[in-house]
């Protein structure tokens, strides 16, 4: 029979509580009653993200000064991620989501890659700009939404006459919180002889949104004429298009989930929190977390909104209430 002998007791001779937070301290253990500059509970939530409004009229002669000065060469997607102003944030749009205005030229290609991290894109304005997805090529046409699944090849090229301009929403502050990070370039560079595929379901076209819209039911006080696009194959971000009539106002409320608002069509007034955004087409807006949300249409409005709402949902702490 072997006898192992007991680990030394160094704790035995400790007299104080001081010493022993001391002691302690060196087994990588924190007392949970110390505390501390951040606590680790607290009664109600307060997200480190702000409400905040970017306007697609101010940012999109960026983007046409981007294609004049940086080549494909140099930055194969061109765009520019919508950093949520809070300190110590460089790229995310909310807690989990990071939102970008995307540009590309006629003529030019973006060579394909995949990553772990899910994306998608809403397409602001383009006649003849496509993504090839899976070696399958999808158009990306004013008011359409393209998916790219975590780990699908996805490259993007233009054969129209004008440059083109969407929104790519992609879950990399989850990817990074969570660290099941990928990315890869394609070893062909770019996947050749595409051909489309009208039913593919990474493509949900705008004439579809428009469809489902008006079959929808539009008697939620709260969010209007809703549908879910969802896929299921992108779990991390929630898709939902909303059509709004002149003059439609809500019943303000608050959610547990962090919301990217992109305008499609129309203009209006949202108030978010203690910020008050006039929007109008290409704009986004972002409702943290718990903030209260306020919205009017002034002309008749089309927006789809992404969040992580179905993520809250499956942890379980997802929440809507009349505000
Ligand atoms: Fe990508």
């Amino acid at each position: 029979m072997i006898h192992s002998s007991p680990p030394t007791d160094s704790f035995a001779a400790i007299r104080d509580v001081d010493e022993l937070i001391r002691a302690i301290d060196d087994r990588n253990c924190t007392p949970g009653w110390v505390p501390r500059a951040k606590p680790l509970m607290w009664a109600s939530p307060r997200s480190a993200f702000v409400p905040v409004h970017w306007r697609y009229a101010e940012i999109r002669p960026a983007l046409v000064a981007a294609g004049r000065v940086i080549g494909t060469d140099l930055a194969e997607r061109r765009n520019f991620v919508l950093r949520n102003p809070v300190p110590g944030n460089d790229f995310a749009t909310t807690n989990t989501l990071v939102g970008a205005y995307q540009s590309i030229l006629p003529g030019e290609r973006a060579r394909s890659h995949r990553h772990s991290s899910h994306a998608m894109r809403i397409i602001i304005e383009s006649r003849g700009s496509y993504s090839v997805v899976n070696g399958k090529r999808h158009p990306m046409e004013t008011g359409d939404i393209v998916l790219t699944p975590g780990g699908s090849w996805h490259g993007h090229g233009h054969d129209g006459a004008e440059q083109a301009f969407w929104f790519d929403c992609l879950d990399l502050p989850l990817v990074h919180l969570l660290e099941p990070m990928n990315t890869e370039e394609h070893p062909a560079g770019w996947e050749a002889d595409a051909q489309e595929d009208p039913d593919s379901s990474m493509r949900i076209s705008h004439e579809s949104v428009l469809q489902q819209l008006a079959r929808a039911d539009d008697t939620d006080r709260l969010f209007g004429r809703t549908i879910d696009v969802s896929s299921e194959t992108m779990r991390t971000i929630t898709i939902k298009a909303h059509q709004w009539k002149a003059g439609w106002s809500n019943q303000p409320y608050r959610q547990y989930a962090n919301q990217i608002y992109v305008v499609l069509g129309g203009s209006g007034v949202s108030e978010v929190g203690d910020q008050r955004f006039e929007w109008a087409l290409g704009d986004v807006f972002v409702a943290p977390l718990a903030t209260r949300v306020a919205h009017t249409a002034r002309e008749d409005a089309l927006l789809v909104a992404l969040s992580d709402e179905r993520l809250m949902k499956f942890c379980g702490f997802h929440r809507l209430e009349v505000a």
